[in-house]
């Protein structure tokens, strides 16, 4: 079965492919009240189970209002409700879960897991975010950035902050999307180094570069994410907490750093946001700001995925 694990073990057809029907469908849904389902109801019938090791906003109601609206329905579980956290193995319950329902998300601090998960089911298999990388976001930012400044191919992005899960999977997008990619991270918090190396053997066109203003000079889109990513929060100090928040300030984006990259210039976050640490309100609350269409695309996104994987 085709799973969802990650933008770069999927080819550009398969991606566009997802990205098409994302906006197909959104189009299709202009007037429609929210609760009402999509013309077609092509999942009716079908059932997504819905795993979170971590807390959610967005993944949690954006993938139970697309299951709805696609006619299926979900059931939303933790490790700590399920026998998971007594020591059940994951293999174990992915061919558990495959015997019920028609494709697993899950959520999980481990991106092992998510692996292990994917190898044990019969049924597809997608990540909700894990340490490691967040596709179905980084999906629903090239849909945004796409229908507000057109292709992305040949676009130059920036992120700046820290190079966490969110950075490794804009540098595996590069690679797919064709789009230049500038990371300004500290170098103590630097992107993934295998998946920079495989891109870069992929042939992307990425640099790191050594401060936010190199990254953000002449960029169409600056992007950036919290300080301290829900795979960071434990075990840590109150010290390296604040060591970690020392590293980051520098990068911080605010209206300075904006004002380097091009004037129509694109904000991205994938929220939740921090507003006086990773950006400053005028930035993420500004005209140049787009990270509502951002969130409200992850509904539309997850439809082409859902769709993709069990059609
Ligand atoms: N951006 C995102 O994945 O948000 P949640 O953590 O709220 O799901
Ligand atoms: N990097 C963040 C993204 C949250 C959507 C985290 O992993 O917590």
């Amino acid at each position: 079965m085709p799973d969802f694990t990650d933008i770069g073990v999927l080819d550009y057809a398969t991606l566009r492919q997802i990205l098409d029907d994302a906006n197909a469908r959104k189009r299709l849904r202009d007037g429609l009240p929210r609760g009402a389902p999509d013309a077609d109801r092509p999942l009716a019938g079908r059932i997504l189970a819905m795993i979170f090791e971590k807390p959610s906003t967005r993944t949690r109601v954006s993938f139970d209002v697309a299951m709805r609206q696609l006619g299926g329905q979900t059931i939303e579980m933790s490790g700590s409700t399920m026998q998971l956290d007594r020591g059940e193995t994951v293999a174990d319950t992915a061919r558990v879960l495959s015997r019920y329902v028609d494709a697993i998300m899950i959520r999980t601090p481990r991106h092992e897991v998510l692996d292990e998960l994917a190898a044990g089911a019969d049924v597809p298999v997608i990540n909700g975010l894990t340490d490691r990388s967040h596709p179905c976001q980084v999906m629903g930012d090239i849909m945004t950035f796409e229908e507000h400044r057109g292709p992305v191919q040949g676009a130059k992005i920036a992120w700046i902050g820290d190079g966490n899960n969110m950075a490794a999977t804009w540098i595996q997008a590069s690679a797919k999307f064709g789009f230049h990619l500038d990371l300004a991270c500290p170098s103590e918090l630097s992107p993934d180094a295998d998946i920079l190396s495989w891109a870069q053997a992929q042939g992307a066109s990425i640099q790191i570069v050594g401060s936010a203003a190199d990254a953000a000079a002449g960029a169409d889109c600056v992007v950036t994410d919290v300080w301290l990513s829900m795979s960071d929060e434990t075990p840590t100090s109150a010290a390296a907490t604040t060591t970690r928040q020392e590293l980051l300030r520098p990068f911080q984006v605010n209206s300075e750093i904006m004002s380097l990259a091009q004037s129509q210039a694109l904000f991205m976050h994938c929220l939740p946001a921090h507003r006086g640490q990773e950006v400053t309100g005028d930035v993420i609350d500004g005209p140049n700001s787009v990270v509502w269409a951002e969130a409200e695309n992850r509904l539309h996104v997850q439809k082409g995925i859902l769709n993709w994987c069990m059609i």
